[in-house]
């Protein structure tokens, strides 16, 4: 058992700013624990009548003033502990409420748990007793209070962090636009010098503009409703996320010597999120891009083609530009992964996989293949 002397000292260090209740109809009683506890405690405020003390616990608690600890007697005229303790615990459901009874019956105790009480003491009370259990008390609701405050905190870095990665999701998608919204104005601004700017092309490059607009402005609503879950599914054709993700690179295509051939059947469906998926198909178009623009002036190939069986729909996108050394392959879907020092940030392919497995519930995985580059397929359940 620990040493008397160091509950009283532990007891005077948690208790010295601290308020404390005492309800009890033997005012005897109530004068000792009161000349005891006055010598830790802030504060001891004590009661004969259960009413009073409620009153006067609504009054503290409207001034915002905490009261550490409560305790009763449980057998008193007018309003028994039980039913004290109750309307305590509708005013404040977490108040540490103690029990002190004359006579250890069960029955009593259980029903004292069932109201939420964990703390009981069995009269005659002693000094070491009662100091001890008061203690334990303290002791625990501050460890209750520290957690709670760590899970606050904890709660709090987290929606930071995923914050920062929707933030991080909408700047990565947002640079194909960009950088074609860029490439349209020099069309429109060469056009004018070169006064071959008519109607029609004006009419064109508006159009391609204003699409570019609208897919960055979904890009947005797409994240933040990826990151705040509970969407709805849709059911939708492969074919036409393939259609939307090269029309949104298509200026940049325009420009490099990558061919993308097609080869998926139009009417070939999946159940999941439409616009996600063409997020993840523009990370593969672009990192396909990427490599043939390393490759130097060569003309590459990308394949977009199916696999498909009863319950699976295979996506493969196979490129020829040059492949993946074998010592990276395991490491592409890594966030912040990346070989492109100075403009790649790493996290197409990680974002890639977060929403294929996480929200399409199915699986991506990459190879190198036998036309001279990657094989990246993604495997969706059907339905
Ligand atoms: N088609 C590909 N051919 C060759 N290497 C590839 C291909 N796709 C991905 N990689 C490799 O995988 C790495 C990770 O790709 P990821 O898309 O995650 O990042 P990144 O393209 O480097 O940067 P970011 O996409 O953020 O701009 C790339 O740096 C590259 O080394
Ligand atoms: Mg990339």
């Amino acid at each position: 058992m620990d040493d008397i002397k160091d509950i009283v000292k532990e007891l005077e260090d948690l208790a010295k700013d601290k308020v404390i209740m005492i309800v009890d109809d033997d005012h005897l009683f109530l004068d000792i624990i009161d000349e005891i506890l006055s010598r830790f405690f802030k504060e001891v405020i004590c009661f004969e009548s259960p009413l009073d003390a409620l009153e006067s616990y609504h009054q503290r608690k409207n001034l915002g003033i905490e009261i550490s600890l409560v305790i009763s007697d449980l057998t008193m005229p007018v309003v028994c502990g039980l039913e004290f303790a109750n309307r305590i615990f509708e005013i404040e459901e977490k108040q540490p409420f103690m029990i002190v009874s004359a006579h250890d019956d069960s029955s009593n105790l259980i029903e004292a748990i069932d109201v939420g009480i964990d703390s009981f003491l069995i009269k005659p009370i002693s000094f070491e007793k009662l100091t001890k259990k008061i203690c334990d008390i303290l002791k625990k609701s501050k460890e209750k209070k520290e957690r709670a405050l760590l899970e606050r905190v904890l709660a709090q870095q987290s929606k930071m962090a995923s914050m920062g990665e929707m933030i991080s999701a909408i700047a990565h998608q947002w640079r194909q636009p960009i950088s074609n919204l860029s490439s349209i104005l020099m069309h429109i601004e060469n056009a004018y010098k070169l006064k071959t700017l008519n109607p029609e092309l004006m009419e064109k490059n508006i159009k391609d503009a204003n699409e570019l607009l609208e897919y960055m402005s979904e890009t947005i609503d797409d994240f933040r409703t990826f990151f705040k879950p509970q969407k709805r599914k849709d059911i939708f054709f492969i074919k036409d996320t393939i259609k939307k993700c090269i029309s949104i690179s298509k200026n940049t295509l325009d420009l490099s010597s990558l061919n993308i051939v097609v080869d998926i059947d139009d009417k070939l469906e999946v159940v999941g999120f439409k616009n996600e998926l063409v997020q993840v198909f523009i990370n593969l178009v672009s990192n396909s891009l990427y490599a043939t623009k390393e490759r130097g002036l060569k003309t590459e190939t990308l394949y977009i083609r199916e696999k498909t069986s009863d319950e699976l729909v295979i996506i493969e996108f196979a490129d020829t530009c040059g492949g993946i050394k074998k010592e990276i392959v395991d490491r592409i879907f890594e966030p912040y992964f990346t070989t492109h020092r100075a403009t790649g940030t790493g996290i197409g392919l990680y974002m890639s996989k977060i929403i294929i497995e996480n929200l399409m519930f199915g699986e991506i995985y990459a190879k190198n293949n036998d036309i001279g580059g990657v094989t990246l397929s993604i495997k969706l359940p059907r339905s």
